[in-house]
């Protein structure tokens, strides 16, 4: 597998980053996850877009030489050369302010430290059958900080939930802050409660996902009634279907929560809409134009 770093593309086993780098000492940086049909990134403007507001959040600049065109153009290549260009792939991008030869300290390195780049392809988890079946879920609570509409590397708390959501054999953990469902551990939350689709509000608490807004924009194409406002956690036994999406997600149902059904104990109509519109959207997608 051959990846990007820092400039040059390599075999993923020769790809070394320093033990100064503060990705690896503080978790400093920021990522992105992008999905890649038939070679063509979908919903990049998207990616790239919320990439640097993270930047400009962690007071990272573009790297130099990379900025969003250059990283699509490097994208694309790594997708074509890895072979990747045929079914559906992800493209993993991360930036860390870098610091090799800085000793460790909190506060940041000399501006002129180049940050560490990577950009990484690899085949798309499908899931299909699962999406079909509809997947179980445990609520948990988000012991996560207040910028979780930033995208950084972050992700012990969310690590940690996803975890306990595999031992108990659910595919994610719907995360509950002061009573209200924020999100997934690793996507966006969506219930259906009296017949309204319902998602926490964009904010500090939760990301805004790439595939959380498609969705909604393909919910409002349909006509179907949306609020952006959070369902308490006591009210999800009340729900007819509960749904998580993300880029490697897609629409996944759940339709179980802590072992009790949710609705029919079966994938929803909503659910189902929602896959078949995204799928026709991938479908679609032949090209990443950066407007
Ligand atoms: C915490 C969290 N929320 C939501 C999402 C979904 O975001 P997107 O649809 O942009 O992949 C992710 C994806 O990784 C995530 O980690």
């Amino acid at each position: 597998m051959i990846v990007y770093l820092n400039g040059a593309y390599l075999d993923r086993a020769a790809a070394r980053v320093s033990v100064d780098d503060r990705g690896f000492l503080f978790g400093d940086g920021v990522y992105e996850v992008t999905r890649a049909v038939r070679g063509h990134l979908f919903a990049h403007p998207h990616h790239l877009r919320r990439l640097e507001r993270g930047l400009h959040a962690l007071e990272l600049a573009w790297p130099v030489g990379l900025g969003p065109a250059e990283l699509t153009t490097v994208s694309e290549r790594l997708l074509l050369e890895n072979g990747l260009a045929d079914g559906e792939a992800t493209v993993y991008v991360q930036i860390t302010r870098g610091g090799e030869g800085v000793p460790r300290q909190h506060v940041f390195p000399p501006a002129s430290t180049p940050p560490t780049v990577f950009v990484a392809a690899s085949r798309f988890p499908s899931r299909e059958d699962l999406r079909r079946r509809g997947a179980a879920a445990i609520t948990e609570p988000d012991v996560r900080w207040g910028r979780c509409d930033l995208k950084t590397i972050q992700l012990l708390p969310n690590i940690l939930a996803k975890q306990r959501a595999e031992a108990a054999g659910a595919y994610d953990a719907l995360l509950v802050r002061d009573g209200l469902v924020t999100e997934g551990a690793q996507s966006n939350a969506f219930m259906v409660l009296d017949d309204v689709m319902r998602t926490h509000p964009p904010g500090p608490r939760v990301l805004t996902g790439v595939t959380r807004d498609v969705v909604l924009e393909i919910a409002a194409e349909l006509g179907l009634p949306v609020r952006e406002e959070a369902v308490h956690a006591i009210d999800l036994s009340r729900t007819s279907e509960v749904f998580f999406t993300g880029t490697t997600t897609d629409v996944m149902p759940v339709v179980q929560i802590d072992g009790r059904p949710v609705g029919t104990g079966r994938p929803g109509p909503v659910a189902r809409q929602l896959q078949e519109k995204l799928r026709e959207r991938l479908d679609a997608v032949t090209a990443s134009p950066l407007a």
